[in-house]
């Protein structure tokens, strides 16, 4: 087991929720079976995401209090600007309030309907900014990415020969943009390596396509690189995230995450006249071009956090915290999807409950026996979130039925992550005691956010 040593100290502490048993299994009967409905007050460990959930620093809460909240040119804009311009050598920085107000933007700039968007793996916010303009978004994530218990190190990487016969087939003249995600958060929260990097814009310069960056976990990624790329070993995390955003023509980032922020996000750009049209439309929809939507305090805050992400002690701590745990479930009978990313440890649910059916969600199941046994919160990634409707009305189930368990950066310990891991070995001790579940209610678009379930049979959960 890889030890692993928390590089800060805390200054800052806020009480824990301990509802009892009987208390989590009221507040889950109460919200559908659905861990998105239930209160935050009612979860002990909330490992739903790593989006804006975050610790700042004392010197990011120091920034905050240098926040210039003057509308337009702003000295933290300033700030923010030369951060950032620094960091991706994009001389056109533009804040928005986050990742997916930045998708909305640059893609209304790029796609027109009936064009394609190629990417390892769109996000789901992704996927639905392009869909919205009627263009196409098409993952091609390499073959690796399939086997999930592999060690392959750059699963996120894209399948270059796929992306080969898409650009050499009629539908090559459509491809609008190359979408590189680092890291591959919907494939396992996987890296793409730095040769493979410079592989895919090898090929966007032969046909004249943009390559772009979802560099909303840059700085995971690139420590992932400097530890598991032979060539890049002994390099700075930050130069090799320097390094990956020169060679893109543009990126967006949801600086929730790697901005070590709880809001905001970024649009970088070359090319002066798709920033302009960004502005413009930025302007209309978002807040003025040197503020975006965010306050300027936000703005003082997310400089400072992307200063502070690629520190290397930090990084490490972080990769050997999901490793930790990733290894501890392994030993106590929980399968993962390997090699451990970054921010997050993804439950094998499928492999666990074979049982459960994909269409009776067994990633949904584990979501709910965890949160019974422990007052854990994580994310259903199965055919609950991610199975799409068949033409006939039937549903195909998703490629995988998996539980995140996002780690929120800075905030729990060894301790808290103990206590999560022997809630889901306890639970692995008697898998069979779990039933799926069934939908009883649920929107149109996006059900995994709102939908009320039911439970098949009793839930028995350990
Ligand atoms: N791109 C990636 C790779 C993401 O993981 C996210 C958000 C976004 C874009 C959108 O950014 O939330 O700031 O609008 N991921 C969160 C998650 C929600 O839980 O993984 P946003």
């Amino acid at each position: 087991m890889p030890a692993y040593f928390e590089p800060f100290r805390i200054k800052t502490v806020e009480p824990l929720p301990m509802p009892s048993r009987a208390q989590r299994a009221e507040a889950l009967a109460r919200a559908g079976y659905n861990v998105f409905r239930l209160r935050a007050a009612e979860i002990t460990i909330d490992l739903l995401t790593d989006s804006g959930t975050g610790a700042m620093s004392a010197a990011q809460w120091a920034a905050l209090m240098l926040g210039d909240e003057s509308y337009a040119q702003a000295t933290s804009f300033e700030r923010f600007e030369r951060v950032a311009a620094e960091l991706t050598g994009c001389p056109f920085i533009i804040p928005v309030h986050q990742g997916r107000a930045g998708e909305r933007i640059l893609f209304s700039c790029l796609l027109t309907p009936g064009s394609i968007s190629v990417a390892n793996t769109h996000f789901d916010t992704t996927r639905a900014n392009v869909e919205l303009l009627g263009a196409i978004a098409l993952d091609l994530p390499c073959p690796e990415s399939n086997d999930l218990s592999s060690e392959a190190p750059f699963k996120g990487d894209l399948d270059l020969d796929q992306l080969d016969h898409v650009l050499s087939s009629p539908d090559g003249a459509r491809v609008a943009c190359v979408v590189m995600t680092l890291t591959n958060n919907l494939g396992g929260g996987q890296p793409v390596s730095l040769a493979h990097l410079r592989e895919v814009r090898a090929h966007c310069e032969v046909h004249d396509i943009p390559l772009l960056l979802d560099a909303s976990r840059f700085a995971e990624n690139a420590y992932l690189v400097s530890v598991r790329e032979p060539e890049q070993r002994g390099r700075t995390p930050r130069a090799i995230a320097e390094e990956a955003f020169g060679l893109c023509d543009g990126a967006w980032a949801s600086l929730k995450k790697d901005g070590l922020a709880n809001i905001g996000g970024l649009i970088a750009l070359r090319d002066a006249d798709l920033a302009s049209r960004c502005q413009e439309l930025l302007i209309a929809t978002e807040g003025f071009s040197t503020y975006g939507g965010l306050a300027g305090r936000d703005l003082e805050a997310l400089a400072q956090g992307l200063l502070e992400v690629t520190d290397p002690a930090y990084l490490a701590y972080r990769a050997d915290s999901v490793a930790w745990l990733v290894d501890t479930l392994a030993a106590g009978g929980v399968p993962a999807v390997r090699p451990p990313g970054c921010h997050a440890v993804y439950v094998d649910a499928g492999t666990l409950l074979p049982h459960i059916p994909p269409h009776e969600f067994p990633g949904q199941a584990l979501a709910c026996a965890l949160y019974l046994e422990a007052g854990v919160r994580a994310a259903e990634m199965g055919s609950f979130g991610f199975g799409r409707a068949n033409a006939d009305g039937s549903s195909a189930p998703a490629a995988h039925e998996l539980l995140r368990l996002a780690l929120p950066r800075r905030v729990y310990t060894r301790n808290h992550l103990e206590y999560v891991a022997e809630a889901l070995i306890r639970i692995a001790a008697n898998p069979e005691t779990l039933s799926g579940y069934r939908i009883v209610t649920q929107p149109a678009a996006l059900r995994h956010f709102t939908a009320a379930l039911e439970p098949i049979g009793a839930l028995t959960a350990t």
